[in-house]
């Protein structure tokens, strides 16, 4: 919309006006828009005041109710009915595909996220990367993009030679059948306790994971059987928030690949000895990346490097993302930069998208000392107080089952989204399940009560706006910034701003409900019932664009 009224009015001024100008007032009185005249004072000698003054006077548009200049800012009034009466009709036209767009061209984005470690618990961080990459998944959909879906598994590197050692000297078959994850992350820790006193179980980690480099037959088939029952443990998760992927492959899949790619980094002459291990240098003010450790055995990074080039071979991408906690910034600026001098100029479609720490009363949750949150249970609990409220609230409710899993599931997920992925957040399931204030629930209640209005009213006919209340033309201007939210949380893979834009329009909703008599009014029944099918429309998608279901009826 702010692209329409700068077309508007550059058709009355010379100075250049761009959308990022337009401001949206915060009272209704002060406008729909406003353009501060500030910035063209000095160019044209003249008060803002005055400025502004003389532009209100001038401007005319058949979508322009009236113009009124104040302190310095031109303030645009639009015609409401006649706005009201063409979003209305845009969005029954478009239905879920209103937001749409093609900006992508059809481009192939590789999105590497989720990629959990093997025979360690699903952490909160994983959850992060899983949420917020499956949401930039969907905005990059519906912008016309292509996403690919990658989980990058960490099924490979030193620590599961540790385990080997580990499992062959205290392991056992039938604990692990057991409860795999648990079991080994036991004989994980159990390794490093060990290893503190006897250093030499360190070398053979080494060894033992050299040996599964070099495909010694027993040592795989103990990998294979580890990593198959982390699989399984990860799916049930992955079903529960109803995530999916194009590809699971994993650290381990690019173990014959690497060779090529070392032999490559040492044509180009960018390998470095520096204590026996194998380096590229990256610049003077960081580390040197590690390509081969002294005993020869690869590294997280040489991984990294294959995999990026096999991406680009495979995909075609036009951007490649990953989307890992900020703490590994050092390594995706260090990778970019080996791809960079490697002579790939692609190397600039790669971004890390960083996000913060989970934390539980002010601290970091980790996996070594024991002070985790197993998402599994998190997701459960969720759940369970989702059932709660609904046998408190809606007791009659038929699939109450389905539901309390939409609700808790969505309400962690939620509240992840809603802030800006880069900040550090608290963990607080009650508060995230609350049925007020900026939680998932809060807007899927909001959605089951509009849908709940369009059960009960008369079938739709072609509607007629009469006049438009204050109510209605804020839920109306929400309803329009649709579309241009969804870009730009894509361009800024952001998902927060879907977020708060969902709560909103749904506060937006409530107080239109709260305060404008839908059903009674025969005059505007047509047009009103209109409005709630639009909000339904766009909190459904706005929803499914993070991720969530919307339940129609809780
Ligand atoms: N498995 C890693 C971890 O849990 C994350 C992998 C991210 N993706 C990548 N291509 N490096 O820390």
């Amino acid at each position: 919309m702010k692209k329409e009224i700068v077309s508007i009015l550059q058709r009355f001024t010379t100075e250049t006006i761009d959308d990022s100008m337009i401001e949206i007032p915060v009272y209704t009185h002060l406008g729909d828009y406003a353009l501060p005249c500030f910035p063209f004072a000095k160019k044209l000698r003249q008060s803002p005041i005055l400025i502004a003054q003389e532009l209100a006077a001038i401007i005319q548009d058949e979508s322009i109710e009236k113009t009124e200049a104040v302190n310095g800012y031109v303030n645009i009034f639009m015609k409401r009915k006649s706005f009201a009466l063409s979003l209305l009709t845009t969005l029954q036209k478009q239905g879920k595909q209103y937001g749409s767009s093609n900006v992508g061209a059809g481009g192939i984005v590789s999105i590497d996220m989720s990629s959990p470690n093997i025979a360690k618990p699903f952490s909160m961080g994983h959850l992060r990367s899983t949420v917020i990459g499956n949401s930039i998944a969907l905005l990059h959909e519906k912008s016309g993009y292509q996403p690919v879906k990658i989980n990058h598994l960490g099924d490979w590197g030193t620590q599961f030679g540790k385990l080997l050692v580990a499992y062959r000297l205290w392991g056992s078959e039938k604990k692990v059948r057991e409860a795999p994850i648990e079991t080994l992350l036991a004989l994980y820790v159990r390794f490093h306790e060990e290893a503190k006193i006897d250093d030499s179980l360190n070398d053979k980690g080494r060894a033992a994971f050299k040996s599964l480099e070099d495909g010694d037959t027993e040592a795989l088939a103990l990998w294979e059987w580890f990593r198959t029952e982390s699989l399984k443990e990860f799916q049930r998760i992955y079903d529960l928030l109803g995530v999916s992927y194009d590809s699971f492959q994993g650290e381990a899949y690019y173990n014959d690949k690497m060779d090529s790619i070392v032999e490559e980094l040492h044509e180009r002459n960018l390998l470095v000895a520096s204590d026996g291990a194998l380096v590229v240098d990256v610049g003077e003010h960081l580390p040197p990346c590690l390509i081969k450790k002294s005993d020869g055995a690869t590294l997280y990074a040489t991984r990294d490097i294959t995999a990026a080039i096999h991406r680009k071979h495979t995909y075609h991408f036009v951007k490649s993302l990953y989307v890992v906690g900020n703490e590994q910034s050092l390594h995706f600026e260090q990778l970019k930069i080996v791809l960079n001098k490697m002579g790939y100029a692609w190397s600039d479609a790669i971004q890390h998208i960083p996000f913060g720490l989970i934390l539980k009363d002010g601290k970091k949750l980790s996996t070594r000392k024991g002070k985790i949150i197993l998402l599994e249970e998190v997701l459960k609990e969720a759940i369970l107080l989702a059932e709660k409220t609904i046998e408190e609230k809606n007791p009659q409710l038929i699939n109450k089952k389905e539901v309390a899993k939409s609700v808790g599931v969505g309400a962690v997920i939620f509240s992840d989204l809603k802030q800006h992925r880069k900040h550090d957040i608290e963990f607080d399931l009650k508060k995230m399940l609350q049925t007020e204030g900026e939680t998932g629930p809060y807007v899927q209640y909001t959605f089951a009560r509009a849908c709940s209005i369009l059960r009960k009213a008369p079938a739709q006919i072609a509607f007629e706006v009469k006049d438009v209340n204050d109510y209605e033309w804020e839920l109306i201007k929400a309803l329009k910034q649709f579309p241009s939210v969804v870009l730009r949380a894509t361009a800024e893979y952001d998902p927060s701003i879907l977020a708060k834009y969902a709560v909103h329009l749904a506060q937006s909703f409530n107080s239109f409900y709260g305060n404008v008599q839908i059903m009674n009014d025969s005059k505007h029944l047509s047009y009103r019932i209109g409005l709630v099918q639009s909000v339904v429309i766009v909190l459904e998608e706005s929803l499914r664009l993070l991720g969530i279901k919307a339940p129609t009826e809780m």
